[in-house]
């Protein structure tokens, strides 16, 4: 039988009469006008400003990334004048934000769009995916939150939404495909209400749908959703959190490439040698028992930094070898 065009059939087999998509849109455009949150991302809809949030809250809470932002776009207010400081410059005020990569890719997008396309960042998703550190999910999110855009893009907190509302409790045996979901995303979203529209999945993931501990009861959603009753019932529970082994993020290389950069920073600071510091001398910077065994470790840590383009090595000889060992700083 051919689908009737008043209808939306999902590929799992699920029909969405669009009475249902009607409701379910008005029901949380409705609770977002009274519950959305304020962000400071959210009073702007500078493109520029928009691509720096959504760079940074790429696996960043939203509420550890506001005062970054915030003293970011104070610092580098225009797209130009951020393709125009120095790397180092823009690392030092990227602070211990973490997932420095991160820093370069936003560095060379903004010199890419001052050059290639007159300090205007792009509306089109396909081409805003040809820069730097922009997938799929920051390039939807750019064109709708800049360019309030029609467009549909799933993160994380939206997926889990859109597949407790529609398809029911998430299940670990039959994972939903992102592509689904996102079909999903672009068959739920209001015509020209796209801006209000993903911001209230946002925050109704972050806030209400969450991940262990939905609070069903209070939910806008809840006489709409697939979920609520047996999740209130307790025939379904939120699929557990995969449990990840025993982690110390201390320990963890992560942790020292950022101490490593906090260090670089801090050169020239209290009389110390702004050009640079060595390998050794780094080292128990950054951690109390460092002894030369590490060099390797430390070694291959900095390479790693330098070929992500956040720090320069001075490498008169491989970092590895004995003396002396090489000098290191920000690009
Ligand atoms: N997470 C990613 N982008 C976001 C946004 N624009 N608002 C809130 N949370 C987000």
């Amino acid at each position: 039988m051919t689908p009737s065009p008043a209808h939306i059939d999902h590929p799992s087999g699920l029909r969405l009469p669009d009475e249902a998509i009607a409701t379910v849109q008005s029901l949380l455009l409705d609770w977002f006008a009274r519950n959305g949150r304020d962000l400071p991302w959210r009073r702007t809809r500078d493109p520029y400003r928009v691509l720096v949030s959504e760079i940074m809250l790429q696996q960043i809470q939203v509420a550890r990334a506001i005062p970054f932002y915030e003293a970011f776009v104070e610092r580098f207010a225009t797209v130009e004048a951020l393709a125009a400081a120095a790397l180092a410059d823009v690392i030092r005020v990227w602070k211990d934000l973490g997932r420095y990569r991160r820093i370069v890719y936003l560095h060379r997008t903004a010199n890419i769009v001052v050059a290639d396309f007159g300090g205007s960042v792009p509306d089109d998703p396909a081409v805003l995916r040809t820069l730097p550190g922009v997938g799929p999910y920051t390039a939807g999110a750019i064109a709708c939150f800049a360019y309030e855009l029609d467009v549909a893009f799933v993160d994380t907190n939206m997926k889990r939404v859109l597949h407790r509302v529609v398809l029911g409790p998430e299940r670990l045996e039959r994972p939903a495909k992102d592509a689904e979901l996102l079909e999903l995303a672009a068959r739920l979203l209001p015509t020209s209400r796209a801006w209000r529209w993903n911001s209230a999945l946002m925050d109704l993931g972050a806030t209400v749908c969450k991940a262990r501990n939905p609070a069903c009861g209070t939910c806008p959603l809840r006489t709409a959703c697939r979920s609520a009753a047996e999740f209130l019932s307790g025939r379904a529970s939120p699929i557990a959190v995969r449990k990840t082994p025993p982690y110390r993020f201390e320990e963890s290389d992560r942790f020292y490439r950022g101490r490593v950069l906090a260090t670089l920073r801090s050169l020239g600071d209290d009389g110390a040698d702004p050009s640079g510091i060595d390998l050794r001398d780094l080292g128990r910077a950054i951690r109390g028992d460092f002894q030369d065994e590490h060099l390797d470790w430390l070694g291959g840590l900095v390479r790693g930094l330098s070929k992500d383009g956040l720090a320069v090595l001075n490498e008169e000889r491989p970092v590895y070898d004995a003396e002396p060992v090489a000098r290191v700083k920000l690009p």
